[in-house]
């Protein structure tokens, strides 16, 4: 065992955040060897229970839960900041021509590791990510995270129409190569697989209904997909499936909303679509700064709460502009100001931190498991230095409450307050 002394931030059951000033984190290995958190609490207390306890004094410093990213694509950090007249010029001219470089196993290697280190760098410790369509990018990512022992959920983009030679798949092989890779990385060590199929246009008839048949064959895996995040995307799915209700119904009909699918922005839903979502159990990635930089439009907290499916925050790299937690949490404020309706604080920073934890990882059925500190969870965690930068340090400084210390992070925050990400090992 080993303990961490420092302030510390997890999350009551009701999503209220608990801060200890002078906290006790207690992690040890599980029966197979996996490093949980055993014990935490005010210092004060703990520390003559564990007074044998090898332990970590961190002061100034607070470890909070590793934060979750429920929707990046790992082959776009070369395409970030790629201007474009929305959505669908943004993936023919910079996204389409990017990814196809994934069929060189060498390349897909070298950003896999690019792309975990950034992730660890900005604190996230659980990732539900896009693949390209190539099997060699999938390999890659899930080698080198099974190497860090992080807890990462990603899948083969399924693509077999109206995409460019290079990326486009083939309907049978397609799935195929899905099935083999379920086979070989899901529940291996911390890995998930997620059936991804990229989003209704460039997806035929045949291989939605493929992937909902793996769906419905391998309940226990994971479902990614976009919906209903821009105005010419959602007319190009209207005249494609003019006879199903909505953009959403067309994956209702193949199988593919169920628990433990996440779809990515949800912009343009009604409140049936809404309730599709609740009544399914598929949960929404809300995506606020790839919504922002490409123009697609604003998710609607207010709906969304009102409805009550689960939701949590996502970078959406690369049409997302920073795997920082910092900065799509402030986007997601400033967006949720935006729309609000109603007088109060649209989300406070407890409810934007729990999006990004706790909540996220609720949303992946994954509650108890990441995105907290409670006693029983993995122990994924960051040490945040709130004096990171001259006016971090200078505004925490007079923070008078919990809440004006997170919303100061929140505002001013990015990688440089991440002053070490820790990933829970496994004896080997
Ligand atoms: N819809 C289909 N593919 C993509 C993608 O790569 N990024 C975003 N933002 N939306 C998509
Ligand atoms: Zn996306």
């Amino acid at each position: 065992m080993k303990a961490f002394r420092a302030a510390i931030l997890r999350f009551a059951p009701d999503r209220s955040a608990i801060y200890e000033e002078d906290g006790l984190l207690v992690v040890g290995p599980d029966a197979h060897g996996r490093q949980r958190v055993q014990a935490v609490g005010p210092w004060r207390d703990l520390a003559p229970r564990f007074a044998q306890v090898p332990t970590e004094h961190w002061p100034a410093r607070l470890l909070a839960p590793g934060f979750v990213d429920l929707h990046v694509h790992y082959p776009q950090v070369d395409v970030i900041g790629s201007p474009a007249d929305g959505l669908l010029p943004w993936l023919e001219n910079y996204t389409f021509p990017s990814e196809a470089r994934f069929a060189d196993p060498a390349h897909a290697d070298a950003v896999a590791v690019f792309f975990l280190d950034e992730l660890q760098r900005n604190g996230v410790t659980t990732a539900l990510a896009f693949c390209t369509s190539h099997p060699a990018s999938v390999n890659a990512l899930f080698e080198r995270a099974r190497q860090r022992q992080l807890r990462l959920i990603t899948g083969k983009c399924l693509m077999d129409r109206h995409a460019p030679d290079g990326v486009r798949d083939q309907t049978e092989q397609s799935l195929l190569d899905t099935e083999a890779l379920i086979t070989r990385w899901h529940g291996v060590d911390r890995l998930g697989y997620a059936i991804t199929p990229r989003f209704a246009p460039t997806c035929s008839d045949a291989q939605l209904q493929g992937a909902g048949a793996l769906a419905r064959q391998y309940p226990d895996v994971w479902i990614q997909s976009h919906v209903a995040e821009n105005r010419d995307e959602i007319a190009w799915v209207r005249s494609l499936y003019p006879a199903d209700r909505s953009y959403l119904a067309v994956y209702q009909r193949f199988g593919l909303l169920r628990e433990k699918s996440l779809y990515a922005h949800c912009i343009y839903l009604d409140d049936e679509d809404r309730a599709l979502l609740r009544s399914t159990g598929a949960c929404a990635a809300v995506s606020p700064t790839s919504n922002l930089f490409l123009g697609s439009g604003s998710f609607d907290f207010e709906a969304a709460d009102r409805a009550g499916f689960g939701y949590g925050l996502a970078s959406d790299v690369g049409g997302g502009t920073s795997l920082s937690p910092f900065h799509t949490m402030l986007a997601a404020y400033v967006v949720g100001r935006e729309g609000q309706t109603k007088k109060g604080l649209s989300l406070t920073p407890q409810q934007l931190w729990w999006r990004h934890t706790a909540g996220a990882a609720q949303a992946l059925g994954l509650e108890g498991v990441v995105g907290n500190l409670q006693p029983g969870c993995e122990a994924d965690f960051v040490v945040l230095n709130p004096a990171a930068t001259p006016l971090l340090a200078r505004r925490t400084a007079q923070a008078n409450s919990l809440d004006e210390l997170l919303f100061a992070m929140i505002v001013l925050g990015d990688d440089r307050l991440i002053e070490k990400t820790v990933i829970s090992q496994a004896a080997v």
